[in-house]
C-alpha cells in the first residue's frame, strides 16, 4: 500500500504547507504571483487528481490580441482571473467562462521595444485591497481599480533616457507594492522601489550596485559593495544587477527576498579590471520592506562572467532540516547549483549542481563560495562553458511540493562559447562580433523537466522536452505536476514517478506558467498559451508557431471538458532555407549586414535562425523600397516595429537595403 502511505504523509505535509504564509489565501482563490507570499506555487486543491486528471479537457478559452510570447501567471480572486498581454495591457476575465470584464492598455511607446532583448512579454499584476497593479514595459507602474480597470496611479519608476524595461511582476509587502526593472544587458544600473499602496508615493529605493568607487552612495550598503568593485570599474556601463524577477515576501519575519541581476557587461575582467565579488551582482538579498534595508545577503555567482543571474524564482518553505525544523528559501539560480538557505539568518545548508555546471568544480560549505574552475576563466582565450548563458533555469517559475517534499525545475542543459573580445551582444546596441560565430547553434542544448529532492540533493526523475525552450511549473495536492511546452502541449505527470498521466495538445507553444483555482466546486487549471520571450529569434523545428499561428490566449482546464481547438490561420514563423553567410558581399552589403546585426537581428533574427518576426531576407522588393518609411519614419510603429530616427542615417539604410537585396530568399 504504497500509495496510500504515500497520500498520508502527503496530507500531513500538505497542511504544513498551507500553516505558512498562506492567511489570506482561499484553497479556491490563486491570490499571489506564486499562488501564497512564499510563491510556492502549490495547489492544495485535489479535485483533480492522479485518478481522474484523463478526463480533463477544456472548459473556455480567450483570445488576447498577441501573436507574440505570453509569460504571465493569472492571478484569480473572486471568480475574477486577472492576466497581462503583451506590451503590458491587463485584461480582467470572468474566471468561470472566460468573458472579458474590461482591458487596460498603458499605450507603452512602441520605441521602447528596442530597450529590451526577450520580447515585449510581462510576468502578470498583482492585486490587493481591491487594485491591480501592473508594470509596464516603459517603466511605469500603475494602480487600476480591480472593479473597472479605471487608473488609480500611474508613476514612472525609471530613468527614461536609459535603456530600463518592465516585464516582472510586482509583489505587495504590506502597504507596499515593490517592482525592479531590467537592462543589465544594455548597460543599466540595478534597483528595486517601493510604493503605497494608496498614493504611488515612493517610500524607498535599493540600489543593487554602487554609481561609482567614490559615490555618491544613496544608502549605507553601498558603501560595503563599492569595497569589492576595482576603482576603475567600467561605473559608465551602468554596472548591471537589474531585479527583473523574483521576490518573496514572509510576513511572520517580516523579509522580503530579492534576486539579483547579471554584471554590465558580462565579464568581470572588462567590468572591473583586477577582481572583486563586485556586490550585489547575481545575489539574494533579505530586505526589511518597511525601512528598505539590507538584513542579510548570499552572493550564488561572486565577480559574475556568464551572465548567472540569480533573478530567478525563490521559494520560502518552512522543512525538516536534519532533524531540525527550519525556515529555508530554494533557488535554482542560472549559475547551476540549488541552493538551499536559511532565510531568517542567510545561512548556506546546500549548494549542488542541478544541471551539468563547468564554471565552478563545488561550492564550499565551511565559506559558503563556489570554488572556480579554470574551465570558466575566458579571459585569456575562448571557453565552452556550462550552463549557458540562459541558464540552468530561467524565468519560468518551479515549484515546490510539500506534499512530496521534491522542487520540480523547468531546467536548461547547455552550453555558450565566450571569448575574451566576443561578449554582450546587446551592450550599446553595439556588436564586437558575428553573431553565429559567437553562439554556436550548438549552445543550443535541451530543457527538461526534473525533479529535484533538495535533501539528498539530487535529481529523483527527469522527463527532456523535445526544444530548448520551456515553460514555468505546477504542483498540486492531486499528486500531480502540470507544464506547458514549445510544441502546444499540456502534460500532467505523476509528482513521485514523472510518469505522463495524460497530455492536452493546445497548437499553441507555451511558456507560462499553470495555475488551479476553483469555483462552486470545480477545480481549474489555467494557463497563457503563446510562445516567444527570449527564444522568439529561434523557433526549432518542433516549436508549435512554425506550423500553426501562434494564437495568444488563456486557457481554463477542468474535468469532462472538450478538446482545445488548433489555431486557424498562416503559421507565424516561417522557416527559411538558410546559408545566406555563404554569399559573397561587396563593401556596401557587408555594412548593411553590419547594421542588420547590431539593430534588426535581435528582433527578426539572425544568421540561419528562424523567428517569430517576419524574415526581412524574405522580403518583397517592393516592402525594401518602403525601408526608408519603415525605418526612419515609424512607418508600421502600429505593428510594434520601432522607428530607428535619429539612430541611423539614410545612407545606413541604402546599406540597408543593399544587403537585403542581395540576401533575398525567393
Ligand atoms: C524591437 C524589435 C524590432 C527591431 C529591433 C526591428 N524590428 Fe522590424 N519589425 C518589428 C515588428 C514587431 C514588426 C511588425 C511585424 C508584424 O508584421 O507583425 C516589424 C516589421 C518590419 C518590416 C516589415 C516586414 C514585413 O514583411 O511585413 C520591416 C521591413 C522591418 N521591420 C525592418 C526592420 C529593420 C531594417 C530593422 C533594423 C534596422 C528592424 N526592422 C528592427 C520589430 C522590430
Amino acid at each position: 500500500m504504497r500509495v496510500s502511505l504515500i497520500w498520508l504523509r502527503g496530507l500531513a505535509a500538505v497542511s504544513l504547507g498551507i500553516a505558512f504564509g498562506c492567511a489570506l489565501a482561499a484553497d479556491g482563490d490563486w491570490p499571489r504571483h506564486g499562488r501564497d507570499d512564499g510563491e510556492q506555487r502549490f495547489s492544495p486543491l485535489t479535485g483533480i487528481n492522479r485518478e481522474n486528471v484523463g478526463q480533463v479537457g477544456l472548459a473556455w478559452q480567450t483570445l488576447l490580441d498577441s501573436t507574440r510570447g505570453l509569460q504571465a501567471t493569472p492571478i484569480v480572486i473572486d471568480g475574477v482571473m486577472y492576466v497581462t498581454s503583451t506590451w503590458s495591457r491587463v485584461f480582467a476575465l470572468d474566471a468561470r467562462t472566460g468573458a472579458v470584464l474590461w482591458t487596460y492598455d498603458p499605450q507603452v511607446p512602441k520605441v521602447w521595444a528596442k530597450k529590451g532583448c526577450c520580447d515585449v512579454v510581462n510576468r502578470g499584476v498583482a492585486v490587493a485591497d481591491g487594485r491591480v497593479f501592473v508594470g509596464t514595459y516603459d517603466g511605469r507602474l500603475v494602480a487600476l481599480k480591480a472593479k473597472d480597470g479605471s487608473v488609480i496611479w500611474d508613476v514612472n519608476t525609471v530613468d527614461r533616457s536609459k535603456p530600463y524595461t518592465i516585464t516582472g511582476a510586482p509583489r505587495v509587502a504590506g502597504d507596499r507594492v515593490v517592482i525592479g526593472n531590467g537592462g543589465a544587458d544594455f548597460g543599466a544600473r540595478g534597483y528595486f522601489s517601493a510604493y503605497d499602496v494608496a498614493t504611488g508615493e515612493m517610500q524607498w529605493r535599493f540600489y543593487t550596485v554602487p554609481a561609482s568607487a567614490a559615490g555618491p552612495f544613496e544608502h549605507p550598503e553601498l558603501e560595503m559593495a563599492a569595497k569589492t568593485w576595482s576603482p576603475d570599474s567600467r561605473w559608465e556601463m551602468g554596472g548591471g544587477g537589474t531585479v527583473w524577477d523574483s521576490m518573496a515576501w514572509d510576513p511572520e519575519l517580516n523579509l522580503l527576498y530579492v534576486g539579483t541581476g547579471n554584471g554590465s557587461p558580462w565579464p568581470s575582467f572588462q567590468r572591473s579590471p583586477g577582481g572583486g565579488d563586485n556586490l550585489f551582482l547575481s545575489s539574494i538579498l533579505a530586505i526589511n520592506p518597511d525601512t528598505g534595508r539590507l538584513v542579510w545577503h548570499y552572493q550564488t555567482t561572486p565577480g559574475d562572467s556568464w551572465d548567472y543571474t540569480a533573478t530567478q524564482h525563490i521559494v520560502l518553505a518552512d522543512i525538516e532540516w536534519q532533524g531540525k525544523s527550519r525556515k529555508v528559501l530554494f533557488q535554482a539560480p542560472k549559475n547551476g547549483f540549488f541552493y538551499v538557505i536559511d532565510r531568517q539568518t542567510g545561512e548556506l545548508l546546500a549548494a549542488e549542481k542541478y544541471v551539468r555546471t563547468t564554471w565552478a568544480t563545488h561550492v564550499d560549505l565551511e565559506t559558503g563560495r563556489p570554488v572556480p574552475s579554470p574551465t570558466g576563466d575566458y579571459s585569456q582565450g575562448a571557453r565552452v562553458v556550462m550552463p549557458a548563458t540562459l541558464g540552468g533555469h530561467n524565468w519560468h517559475p518551479m515549484s515546490y511540493s510539500p506534499q512530496t517534499g521534491l522542487v520540480y525545475i523547468p531546467a536548461q542543459d547547455a552550453a555558450t562559447h565566450f571569448s575574451p573580445t566576443q561578449f554582450n551582444v546587446l551592450l550599446g546596441g553595439t556588436v564586437t562580433g558575428r553573431v553565429e560565430e559567437m553562439v554556436p547553434d550548438d549552445s543550443i542544448g535541451r530543457a527538461l523537466l526534473l525533479a529535484w529532492d533538495p535533501h539528498a540533493r539530487q535529481v529523483r526523475w527527469s522527463v527532456p522536452h523535445s526544444t530548448f525552450s520551456n515553460a514555468g511549473v505546477l504542483s498540486t495536492a492531486g499528486g500531480l505536476v502540470v507544464q506547458g511546452d514549445a510544441e502546444g502541449y499540456i502534460s500532467f505527470h505523476d509528482a513521485w514517478t514523472g510518469e505522463r498521466l495524460h497530455r492536452i495538445a493546445t497548437g499553441t507553444g507555451i511558456i507560462a506558467p499553470p495555475i488551479s483555482y476553483e469555483l462552486d466546486g470545480e477545480q481549474y487549471i489555467a494557463l497563457l498559451a503563446g510562445w516567444g520571450g527570449a527564444l522568439f529569434t529561434h523557433a526549432e523545428p518542433q516549436v508549435a508557431a512554425r506550423r500553426f499561428r501562434n494564437e495568444g490566449r488563456a486557457i481554463a482546464l477542468k474535468l469532462g471538458g472538450g478538446r482545445v481547438p488548433m489555431p486557424e490561420g498562416e503559421p507565424s514563423v516561417k522557416p527559411r532555407p538558410g546559408g545566406d553567410r555563404l554569399r559573397v558581399l561587396n563593401e556596401q552589403q557587408a555594412r548593411g549586414r553590419d547594421v542588420y546585426t547590431a539593430h534588426c537581428g535581435i528582433c527578426h533574427s539572425w544568421y540561419g535562425h528562424n523567428g517569430l518576426l517576419p524574415d526581412l531576407r524574405r522580403s518583397v522588393p517592393a516592402m525594401i523600397d518602403q525601408l526608408e518609411a519603415i525605418v526612419l519614419l515609424g512607418a508600421l510603429e502600429p505593428l510594434g516595429m520601432p522607428s530607428f530616427a535619429g539612430q541611423l542615417t539614410p545612407a545606413q539604410v541604402d546599406d540597408l537595403k543593399e544587403y537585403l537585396r542581395a540576401v533575398r530568399i525567393e
